[in-house]
């Protein structure tokens, strides 16, 4: 792939600098996607096979983006699926706890809200020091902690947990950890079974820049196998080369992850286009994407620095900070201001809890980051 940039946009002339909200399509996935429209329209087109084949290529993809097996994957529509799969499958008791971050995003914290009517205890807890550190995880889990659900990346301030040390408390404690990926999978490099997390969950529209509706998850086989929660939909079930009828199907218990995929596993208009996308990004090199994306960050960081009114709130040094950039005026009642001149001048940032964000990806480049900064720096 000789220019990433080249396989995004058009974007009207505007600089999307908005990926934590939305990625955009990449033509190879608008290609697809009409390739999938065309099939439907001619349905003649469309093979039994690939009823199958669709979601299987689309998981060999996913799977390569977290460091996991295929056959561990299970497609879902969101974030929300994976998290709303362990909370009503995992058995609990009364008593029982789950550990939350302060500050989180709403899709980290909902699914699990329903567990308080069998007396599971939802527990918010403040780091002493942000992000979370190995430490302070340990000195904040009891011993009724059973979970700990976090955000990889943090929406709303930039900040990145490390995984591998919060995993090596959970597991040195037996409490399970749960990792929101959607504000990371796709623009950071993780293996999630080596690093030691239970399960992982993402959206597919934001960094992997598929369409919206679509989102994956990967649960360690060990934790799989103890949800008691059943899901069993006719075409992961049977041989669709053998279609029966009547009552002499028996459900089958050996499917592992694909017991749990979404309903309609081929779901053609979404799917195709998504695994489209995946692909090139992973052409591209999520690594790559990584460090593109960190010179972008660093660029703005340098740039906005230099400001004596505006200030960068999200982490800014190297090993610290992610893809996701949040900064305010001195005066904050001005950010929307702010926020709102770079709109009418073709740059589409985020407005989050009052604070301006930016969150480049593998489309932006450096003349636009210097036109950005350009523009903001002159009204500030
Ligand atoms: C951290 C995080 N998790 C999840 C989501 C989305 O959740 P879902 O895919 O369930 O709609 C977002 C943003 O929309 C997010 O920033």
């Amino acid at each position: 792939m000789s220019d990433i940039k080249d396989e995004f946009g058009p974007f009207d002339g505007r600089i999307w600098l908005n990926a934590a909200h939305q990625g955009p399509l990449p033509r190879s996935a608008v290609r697809a996607a009409e390739g999938a429209i065309a099939d439907k329209v001619s349905p003649h087109r469309i093979d039994d096979a690939d009823f199958q084949r669709v979601p299987q290529a689309l998981k060999s993809v996913l799977a390569a983006t977290v460091g996991v097996d295929p056959l561990e994957i299970i497609l879902g529509n969101s974030t929300t699926y994976g998290l709303h799969l362990l909370a009503h499958g995992l058995e609990w008791r009364p008593g029982d706890e789950i550990v939350v971050v302060r500050g989180e995003f709403p899709a980290t914290i909902v699914p699990w809200l329903w567990l308080e009517e069998r007396g599971v205890t939802i527990r918010e807890i403040t780091p002493r020091r942000r992000p979370l550190s190995a430490e302070d995880l340990a000195g904040q889990l009891t011993s009724k902690s059973r979970l700990f659900c976090s955000s990889w990346v943090f929406s709303f301030s930039g900040e990145v947990i490390d995984v591998a040390s919060l995993a090596a408390v959970c597991r040195s404690r037996g409490v399970l950890f749960v990792l929101n990926g959607s504000q990371g999978v796709g623009a950071r490099v993780i293996d999630a079974a080596a690093a030691g997390v239970d399960a992982v969950t993402s959206c597919g529209f934001k960094w992997l820049c598929g369409p919206y509706g679509t989102g994956f998850c990967w649960i360690r086989p060990q934790i799989l196998q103890q949800l008691g929660y059943r899901q069993d939909y006719w075409l992961t079930q049977i041989d669709q080369t053998d279609l029966r009828a009547g009552l002499d199907l028996q459900v089958r218990g050996d499917l592992g992850a694909r017991r749990y995929d979404v309903f309609c596993t081929a779901n053609f208009f979404n799917f195709v286009p998504w695994a489209a996308a995946v692909e090139t990004l992973l052409t591209f090199g999520v690594g790559r994407a990584q460090v593109h994306n960190d010179s972008l960050v660093a660029q703005l960081i340098d740039q906005i620095d230099q400001h004596p009114r505006l200030r960068i709130v999200s982490p800014t040094s190297p090993g610290e900070r992610s893809a996701l950039v949040h900064l305010t005026h001195t005066d904050a009642s001005r950010n929307r201001e702010l926020h709102d001149h770079l709109g009418r001048n073709g740059i589409d940032a985020a407005l989050r809890a009052n604070l301006i964000r930016f969150s480049p990806h593998v489309y932006n480049d450096a003349a636009e980051i210097e036109h950005v900064t350009s523009s903001l720096l002159r009204i500030a």
